[in-house]
């Protein structure tokens, strides 16, 4: 059970203030009956809560699928540049929102925002093997030397090693190869490339998890991620 002006204000589109105004002005209900104080404690999941007419659907959490452009920050905050979090509109905009996983600013694609902090490590943490697949153009092709050793577990330049990853050129698409890890090591898939004296000249972030970047949604847009899709995110790859 939580305060009722706590469980509105969660969802984002009113501040705590304006909940309470609202519930002053008789246009807040709670099961149907209108609401006298915004302090009256309830059970989001199965109370009905509508302001101004409006069924309120609460979400504990959201899930935001980002199709990130170039030039902006994987963060919450920037005091010069704009945040992956500016993109998101007032309508999914909540508190705590937040990129799960960093892209580069210059590179493209998929950015998870959510408010979910457990959800973020799970998906985030290399133990869980949850997949992020890339596409990088590259400088020059690979060779069979290159692609084994990304399956052994590359040394990067300062001497960190990779979990196995997989790459491969892809068909059709000049000099673009598909490169999948379970880690975010910082510029991590850049610094791969070059450990092998090879460099990637763009790079854009197509998958997470087992959920591709919706290529429908136009750079610098948002949507939100259905239940289904969430799971997908949640997903390991199924092993060949
Ligand atoms: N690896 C990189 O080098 N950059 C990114 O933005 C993501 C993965």
């Amino acid at each position: 059970m939580e305060r009722l002006d706590k469980i509105i204000a969660s969802q984002g589109k009113y501040s705590r203030s304006e909940v309470k105004k609202l519930v002053k002005a008789g246009l807040v209900t709670l099961n149907g009956s209108v609401v006298r104080s915004s302090d009256v404690k309830c059970d989001a999941d199965t109370d009905e809560i509508a302001v101004d007419g409006k069924v309120l659907g609460y979400k504990k959490h959201i899930y935001i699928m980002l199709n990130k452009p170039k030039g902006v920050v994987s963060a919450t905050e920037d005091a010069s540049q704009k945040t992956v979090i500016d993109l998101v509109p007032k309508e999914m905009k909540r508190q705590g929102l937040f990129p799960a996983g960093r892209l580069d600013s210059d590179t493209t694609g998929f950015v998870l925002i959510t408010d979910d902090g457990d959800f973020a490590h799970r998906i985030l943490s290399p133990k869980n093997h949850i997949m992020k697949t890339y596409h990088a153009t590259l400088l020059k092709e690979l060779t069979e030397a290159d692609i084994a050793a990304f399956k052994e577990g590359l040394t990067l330049g300062d001497g960190t090693k990779c979990l196995e990853a997989h790459v491969r050129m892809l068909p059709d698409r000049g000099c673009v190869a598909e490169v999948i890890i379970c880690e975010g090591k910082y510029h991590q898939v850049k610094r791969m490339f070059a450990s092998l004296g090879n460099r990637v000249v763009e790079l854009r972030r197509v998958k997470m998890g087992e959920l591709w970047l919706d290529e429908s949604l136009p750079e610098g847009c948002c949507r939100e991620l259905t239940a289904q899709e969430v799971e997908l995110v949640n997903k390991q790859m199924p092993k060949a």
